[in-house]
């Protein structure tokens, strides 16, 4: 039976690339994406070149816990098992920025977004026997310093430093849900580096960061989707649940992710925030 793989920011760079590999390895696909033309158009790329593809689209936008939540319960109106969930959107913002919920935008996006919609989908996920969880992160989380009393970054804000915290609330997030789940459910939980890659990404900050898209040593898309793909797709025997992975090979992430004190810490954290706020 053709795997089911939930993907976000499925509409531009490593996550595109992503998701046209995953629907040619044959998994059925539900596309994450704030812009319906533009999931629309994913959609019809994967289309063109695989008719058979089974492609649904779903309008999340991550920097609105209402439209996560609505998007999950989307998806289960059109399965009742999730094979993948990779949790790939995500964006460095150049100054600060308070989302329709009160919070810090990158915190949103890269982190309480993809924990919400993870909480979610988990039901989805234990049903599959074997869920795998992808949460792609960076080298940047290696930069990245957490405030716990401050999770949103609202003194001394700076877009760097909070790109960092969040990437490093990725992998503290994966290694979270391996302790918490993988010995018990089944569920296996990865965070990965997908290289420096020639994207839309940093495109948002009035091309701040468009110094590095000229320079030759980045990877193209596809490339850059090759970690992500590999840990969807490869036997469970050749991974290590509760690894950061780079190039397709384990990898020593910052010490800090490895301490479950802080793992605990981001875990409870959020969860106070949406519960606060209604979502849990
Ligand atoms: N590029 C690199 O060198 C690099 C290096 C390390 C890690 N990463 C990580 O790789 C992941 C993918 O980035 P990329 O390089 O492929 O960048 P990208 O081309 O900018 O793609 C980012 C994706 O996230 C989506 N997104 C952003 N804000 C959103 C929101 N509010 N709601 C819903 N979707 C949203 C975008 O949607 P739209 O299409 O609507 O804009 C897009 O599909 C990110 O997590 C990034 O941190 C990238």
């Amino acid at each position: 039976m053709s795997k089911k793989t939930v993907i976000t920011g499925a509409t531009s760079g490593v996550g595109k690339a992503t998701a046209i590999a995953l629907a040619r390895h044959g998994h059925e696909l539900f596309l994450l994406g704030r812009n319906q033309n533009k999931l629309q158009e994913t959609q019809q790329e994967i289309q063109n070149a695989l008719p058979q593809a089974r492609v649904h689209c779903i309008v999340a936008d991550l920097c609105d816990l209402a439209s996560v939540k609505a998007a999950a319960d989307e998806i289960s109106t059109h399965t009742d098992g999730i094979d993948v969930l990779i949790n790939n959107a995500g964006g460095i913002f150049g100054s600060f920025y308070r989302t329709n919920d009160g919070l810090e935008e990158a915190f949103q996006v890269n982190h309480l977004s993809h924990y919400l919609l993870t909480r979610k989908l988990f039901p989805l996920l234990e049903k599959s026997g074997a869920g795998r969880i992808i949460s792609v992160s960076s080298e940047a989380h290696k930069m990245g310093k957490i405030d716990f009393d401050d999770l949103s970054a609202t003194k001394n804000f700076n877009g760097w430093r909070q790109y960092g915290a969040t990437k490093m609330m990725n992998i503290l997030f994966a290694f979270r849900l391996h302790h918490l789940y993988y010995k018990r459910n089944g569920i296996a939980s990865f965070a990965l580096h997908p290289g420096v890659v020639r994207t839309k990404f940093g495109a948002n900050n009035g091309g701040y960061l468009s110094f590095f898209s000229w320079l030759p040593f980045l990877k193209t898309p596809e490339q850059g989707a090759e970690t992500s793909i590999f840990l969807a797709t490869e036997p469970m025997e050749n991974l290590t649940s509760g690894s950061y992975y780079k190039d397709k090979k384990i990898a020593s992430p910052h010490p800090k992710t490895l301490d479950l004190s802080y793992q605990e810490a981001l875990w409870v954290q959020s969860k106070v925030i949406l519960k606060r706020k209604g979502f849990l």
